[in-house]
């Protein structure tokens, strides 16, 4: 198994990703929302590149069932019904429903693996989950971290030290197969294993971190730094990212 990695979306193109199986990590916030809201019963979450695109796919669907979700520097955006905190997407709020997701990074990454062969959705909340995916997809996998604001996919540490914790447990628990890494996870697993030991003080110590805790998100950080908290994978099915039932996406 070859693990390769990208350290921000906005240097892949969709057509980079196709065939490939991908996993997209955005720890703040992004891919630790799609997990709580899905893990909160979310019909499914629809990933897109652009508030424009939000509107257009929201006029094609009911809207009773549908909710937008997302943000722009951090905030709701004018007119959505949910920002992009994890906190929000409670059971109450999100059971049954679809959701219209953009964000300025999580999202637009999700969005362009609509040509990859697989994508899962990973963060620190469903990291043991998450391994488990990638080993029994027995298959190279490119890690894509969505990369931070305001800049679009600027480097997040965050991003890197999680993609560092998935190349470090995949080389203790990989048994059997061999694992490669090419320069950028190898670079991963040196940022995990110099910043990994307190996720929770890594993630307020960095510029995202730091941004969202002086506009009111602090406790978005604790929730983004509990490591297993939430064991499901998210999957794009199509062009809607659901729950991942045991084994029906693993590679043949
Ligand atoms: C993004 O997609 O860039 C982030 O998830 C931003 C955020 O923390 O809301």
């Amino acid at each position: 198994m070859k693990i390769d990695l990208n350290f921000s979306q906005s240097h892949v193109d969709e057509l980079q990703l196709r065939d490939k199986h991908v996993v997209v990590i955005d720890v703040l916030r992004s891919s630790t929302t799609v997990i709580a809201a899905l893990q909160n019963g979310a019909r499914e979450v629809i990933p897109v590149a652009s508030i424009e695109s939000a509107v257009k796919v929201s006029g094609s669907l009911f809207g009773d069932v549908t909710l937008r979700g997302g943000e722009r520097n951090g905030k709701m955006i004018q007119g959505f019904n949910l920002g992009n905190s994890p906190l929000e997407y409670t059971e109450l709020t999100v059971r049954g429903k679809s959701i219209i997701f953009c964000t300025t990074n999580g999202s637009v990454a999700m969005a362009k693996c609509r040509y990859a062969r697989s994508m899962a959705v990973g963060a620190f909340v469903n990291m043991s989950a998450l391994i488990e995916y990638i080993r029994g997809l027995n298959a190279d996998v490119l890690l894509l971290c969505a990369g931070r604001p305001p800049a679009a996919g600027a480097f997040s540490l965050e991003d890197s030290v999680c993609a560092g914790m998935i190349v470090h447990s995949l080389l203790n628990h990989q048994g059997g197969g061999e694992v490669v890494l090419t320069d950028a996870s190898q670079a991963a697993l040196s940022l995990f294993k110099s910043f990994g030991r307190s996720v929770k003080k890594m993630l307020k110590n960095t510029d995202h971190g730091k941004y969202l805790a002086e506009i009111g998100f602090s406790k978005d950080i604790d929730f983004c730094a509990e490591v297993d908290a939430v064991p499901i994978v998210p999957v794009l099915s199509g062009t809607v990212i659901k729950l991942r039932k045991d084994g029906v996406e693993s590679a043949a």
